[in-house]
């Protein structure tokens, strides 16, 4: 997969002791990238008695690979975005979201044999423990189902005390099959819950995404007739949203999982993370901001709040740290909110939105800062329109990303190059100071109880 050459050194040379050093620069992967081990940087030393040497500091790790990674591939400049070599846009026309469950995991298409199996266990896997339909009613009606969903995820972790068998191969197929067959079941009892309406139970019979429109919208019908408009438009919105590399929740399940801790405690700290407002949390802040701006004649006015910077709202769905381009998955949901609105007509959210994004896209402000739509910025419009409630969007997102989080912590682990993941710091804190009495400013404290009282 990947070919590795040390092509070239990068020659460091240190004015503070006239010191010279070497770094190999390695050329990696069919994309060519190249990279120094940071940890070749600890060589250059002041030559102090007991130092540890040269870090590199890169807060939010802007320029820093946390690991090497085979399952998704983004060219932020070009709008480029491959799961296991295979174009996005190629998967969302024609794959089911399973099959690209399967290949991110695998790192090939299922044969139909292969595919039926996978569709099979999962199919066989969606139902929870009681309990944990009954931990759920647990909640305030308002709860955010974010929260919800995020607890019941570590939750399930009480329920399958072998998950934590990681490097056991069936215990961990297991896991991955349990959490892409639960994580709707638990997302659509989190929106019974939050209507105030029964659970309905999985219905085998259906597929996956018939089934989760099905556990969150039938109601005295005997049978759930799901819309073929939009199943279709969740199934490639889950593919849309499956992987996407290093992202924010992604790290964090790596972050988590390198502590060896099951699947399902890893899974739930994945959803944390993507409950921000700048991660995932943004499809749901998309449609807040379009609400508030209320008319496309307040648009302007709403762009020059927006540029006004430094504590100004956000664009929320545009920009993203990678894409400095479309990003190519807004591209993909546009056509199909094109779809799903040609269905139930336009209406006056997504007018705002269209002249937001026309008036944005023409704008230094942000073409300067190359902020262009995210994957975010129409999904929540299409959500919308399936009459999901604003703070599900975020939801959805972690029902399908739950398939990248998965491979990615499976990769993590089967990577013998990794380990714990603990970050150093650079300490810019007090020296060492004492515990004085704060009377007499004497150490050691003779008012032992003064601050007790
Ligand atoms: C997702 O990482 C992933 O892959 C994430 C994701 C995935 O699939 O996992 O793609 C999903 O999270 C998409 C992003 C969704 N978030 C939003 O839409 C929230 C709004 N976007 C921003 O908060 C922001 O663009 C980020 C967080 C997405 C990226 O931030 P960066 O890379 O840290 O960029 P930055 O904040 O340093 O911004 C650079 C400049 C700044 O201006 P200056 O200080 O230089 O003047 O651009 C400005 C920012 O203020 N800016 C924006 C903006 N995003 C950045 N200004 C207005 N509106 C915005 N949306």
């Amino acid at each position: 997969m990947s070919d590795t050459n040390v092509g070239g050194t990068l020659e460091l040379r240190d004015s503070r002791t006239g010191s010279a050093y070497a770094a190999p620069i390695t050329t990696e992967g069919p994309e060519g990238d190249t990279y120094i081990r940071a940890g070749d940087l600890k060589q250059v030393k002041r030559g102090e008695p007991g130092e540890f040497g040269l870090l590199s500091y890169d807060p939010a790790f802007m320029n820093t690979a946390s690991c090497k990674s085979a399952i998704t591939f983004i060219d932020g400049d070009k709008g480029i975005l491959r799961y296991r070599g295979y174009p996005i846009e190629q998967l969302a026309e024609s794959a089911t979201f399973l099959e690209v469950a399967y290949l991110l995991r695998h790192g090939e298409l299922p044969t139909q044999a292969e595919y039926d199996v996978w569709v099979h266990d999962i199919t066989f896997h969606t139902y929870v423990h009681e309990n944990i339909r009954k931990f759920l009613e647990g909640f305030r009606y308002d709860a955010h189902p974010m929260s919800m969903l995020c607890s019941s995820v570590a939750a399930l972790s009480s329920f399958y005390p072998n998950a934590h068998n990681i490097f056991d191969p069936k215990e961990r197929y297991v896991s991955v099959i349990r959490l892409l067959a639960k994580l709707p079941t638990l997302a659509a009892f989190a929106y019974r819950h939050v209507k105030g309406l029964p659970t309905i139970y999985p219905d085998n019979q259906l597929n996956y995404g018939e089934n989760f429109l099905s556990m969150v919208a039938r109601m005295s019908e005997p049978k759930y007739e799901a819309n073929p408009v939009f199943s279709r438009a969740l199934e490639v919105l889950f593919i849309l949203h499956a992987d996407h590399e290093q992202n924010c929740s992604t790290n964090a399940v790596r972050a988590v999982g390198s502590s060896h801790v099951d699947p399902f405690s890893a899974v739930s700290a994945g959803i944390a993370a993507l409950f921000g407002p700048l991660h995932g949390g943004a499809n749901e802040q998309v449609l807040r901001m379009i609400k508030d701006i209320e008319h496309p004649k307040n648009v302007p006015a709403f762009i020059e709040s927006v540029k006004s910077g430094k504590g100004g709202p956000k664009l929320m769905g545009f920009g993203h740290r990678v894409y400095k381009n479309y990003d190519p998955r807004a591209r993909i949901v546009k056509k199909l909110a094109d779809q799903v609105f040609a269905q139930i007509g336009i209406d006056k959210d997504l007018e705002i939105a269209l002249e937001l994004e026309r008036i944005a896209l023409s704008d230094e402000y942000f073409i300067a800062r190359k902020l262009y739509p995210n994957v975010d910025f129409y999904t929540g419009l299409i959500y919308r329109s399936m009459a999901f409630p604003t703070d599900f969007f975020t939801v959805l997102f972690a029902v399908a990303r739950t398939a990248g989080w998965l491979a990615q912590w499976e990769e993590m682990l089967d990577d013998k190059e990794q380990k714990i993941a603990r970050p150093r710091q650079i300490y810019v804190g007090h020296g060492e100071r004492q515990y004085v009495d704060p009377l007499t400013n004497k150490f050691p404290r003779a008012h032992k109880d003064v601050l007790r009282k």
